[in-house]
């Protein structure tokens, strides 16, 4: 997916303090008891303390039709621009601190709060493992067992106002620890965006684990997105900013070129891309399959789009 485009530079948002945050914090405190809990409005947390839990049990509902991925190639073979273009940056990646970790939820919310990720794990409660197909844009695939828990329980401890149509997520911005950043050609921070709806899909899920241990920074430590109908590049990595809002969300490589990442971007075997074919998918580890249309979770997601079944098929990626 390597584009290399001039693009002005922009100072992200999460640069800006939050009076917000801070004008909320006696109500958010009282009103979700999380006082003394670690957690601070407007700072850094008090404590932070590894997210611990591994391995979580595995939810059997979840399945596969194809073999496991191995751990060695899912943790080398891996997509993260934040430091640089080729797959092979886990050495690069060991750089990312990643304990603390503050991550801010705000927009159309009740209660705008910054937490710290381990905090937010316990919030959220229900960790598990779950088996998932990955299909990325690039017509490659890996199934793996994530661990971690629905984002819909993001979705309801965030409480999001009536108003409120998409959730904007962000990943952090430190060009001095990943170099690709520096890469002033691409729109930093990396930003993805889902519908409401999306996100309270049981699908869509927030891994903060990989093999039944807690996730390596090449994979999106400490916590990322996984939405498995969608291609891969949804699936935005080591997230500090989630965003309740009415306005759909530019995402990052849909900024970057727009005729080649849709903000939709759901797999489908129908919608070439305009560089390449994606009827097909090599799996890492051997061998080629077919792609499924939704990489085959239709059952599960295609309620999701009812109005996108029109004569164009390329409305369901763009
Ligand atoms: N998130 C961030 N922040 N930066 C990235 O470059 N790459 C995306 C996605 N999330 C990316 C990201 C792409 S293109 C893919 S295919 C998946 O992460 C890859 O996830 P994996 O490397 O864990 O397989």
């Amino acid at each position: 997916m390597y584009i290399k485009q001039k693009k002005s530079w922009e100072i992200s948002e999460n640069e800006a303090t939050c009076e917000s945050l801070y004008l909320n914090r006696r109500k958010l405190l009282q009103a979700a008891g999380l006082a003394g809990a670690g957690l601070m409005i407007g700072g850094t947390p008090s404590f932070a303390t590894p997210i611990s839990g591994f391995p979580p049990i595995r939810n059997s509902e979840y399945t596969l039709d194809r073999a496991l991925t191995s751990e060695q190639d899912a943790t080398t073979y891996t997509n993260f621009y934040e430091f640089g273009s080729s797959k092979n940056i886990w050495r690069k990646a060991k750089k990312l601190s990643t304990d603390p970790w503050l991550v801010t939820i705000d927009g159309l919310v009740d209660y705008p709060i910054q937490i710290d990720a381990s905090e937010l794990v316990k919030k959220l409660g229900g960790m598990e493992e779950r088996l998932y197909r990955h299909r990325c844009v690039e017509a490659w695939s890996m199934a793996v067992p994530w661990s971690g828990f629905s984002l819909s329980n993001l979705v309801k401890f965030a409480s999001p106002k009536s108003d409120a149509k998409y959730i904007r997520m962000e990943t952090f911005f430190d060009p001095d620890v990943a170099p690709g950043q520096k890469q002033s050609w691409y729109p930093w921070p990396y930003v993805e965006g889902l519908t409401l709806n999306e996100a309270k899909n049981e699908l869509a899920f927030l891994a903060v684990g990989l093999y039944g241990k807690a996730m390596q920074n090449q994979n999106g430590a400490p916590i990322r997105l996984v939405v498995p109908w969608k291609y891969g590049f949804k699936s935005i990595k080591s997230i500090t900013r989630f965003t309740f809002t009415n306005e759909r969300p530019v995402s990052f490589w849909e900024e970057l070129s727009p005729k080649e990442y849709g903000f939709w971007a759901n797999v489908s075997p129908w919608v070439p891309h305009p560089r390449w074919p994606q009827d097909r998918e090599r799996v890492l580890g051997g061998g080629y399959v077919k792609t499924q249309l939704y990489n085959g979770y239709e059952e599960e997601v295609s309620y999701l789009y009812k109005d996108k079944y029109t004569d164009d098929k390329r409305e369901l990626f763009y």
